[in-house]
């Protein structure tokens, strides 16, 4: 694979939290396109991971590539810009402001018509159009999911960071959420996204990495992944 086809590249990432080591020399990329999956147990560092990719913490050591660009060290804001959009595992919708107006919120570099013309046309690729007048605080979990995902998309991104998309909803809401990221897929993003779960993971992406105590256990197409003893070891 020719280092182009890497939209993001997170080179020998270590963290460490008051001395306890989060991510040890972690290293993983993702191919323009793609949908790559990371698993791993609770506190295996896939948030940490995510975290220092989307510029909200700063690793001990090593090295995020985006788009060919070190970023490594840059704001939040200036990753955004880079192209790297994200939802985080709880959610960080206003209450007290209309779901439109979550979405409108967050937009850049455009007016507040073209904001709202892209985010009615964001609720409905996502099938959500009956809520886009609900308070933040009235959503159910599941539409807050989604909702964070309209979010993330307002800001056009080359990459989404999902960090724990299908914890805690139905598994009917579950395939919808895959589906929406196929087609978005098809139309050139790319998916970087954490779970827990090993059944979306593996059915559903291109390359799967496994994180336990801040390694890179294994990593490859989700058959190869499944059957390793190391990734076996971690979880059962
Ligand atoms: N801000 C923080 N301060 C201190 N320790 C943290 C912080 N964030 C994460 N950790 C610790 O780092 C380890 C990895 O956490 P995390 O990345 O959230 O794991 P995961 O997302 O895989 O459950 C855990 O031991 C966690 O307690
Ligand atoms: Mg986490």
């Amino acid at each position: 694979m020719s280092a182009s086809e890497d939209i993001l590249v997170a080179d020998k990432i270590s963290k460490r939290f008051d001395g306890r080591v989060a991510l040890d020399e972690a290293s993983i990329s993702v191919k323009r396109g793609s949908i790559t999956g990371v698993i791993g147990p609770n506190g295996s560092g896939k948030s940490t991971l995510f975290n220092i990719i989307a510029g909200t913490l700063t690793p001990n050591s090593g090295r995020v590539h985006i788009q060919g660009q070190d970023v490594t060290g840059s704001s939040a804001a200036e990753i955004c810009r880079r192209g790297v959009g994200r939802t985080f595992q709880i959610s960080r919708l206003f209450g007290e402001m209309t779901v439109v107006e979550n979405l409108v919120a967050i937009a850049h570099g455009i007016d507040d018509r073209a904001a709202i013309r892209r985010a009615l046309e964001l609720l409905e690729f996502l099938e959500i159009t009956a809520i886009a007048d609900k308070w933040g605080s009235e959503l159910s979990y599941g539409q807050r999911k989604l909702v964070e995902i309209a979010r993330a998309l307002m800001l056009q991104p080359a990459i989404m960071l999902l960090d724990e998309p299908f914890a805690g909803i139905n598994p009917r809401l579950q395939n919808r959420i895959v589906e929406h990221l196929r087609a978005l897929c098809a139309k050139g993003l790319t998916v970087f996204f954490i779970d827990h779960e090993m059944r979306i993971v593996l059915a559903e992406c291109d390359v799967v990495y496994v994180l336990a105590e801040g390694k890179v256990i294994a990593s490859g197409p989700p058959e190869r992944v499944r059957d390793d003893p190391l990734v076996l070891d971690a979880y059962f």
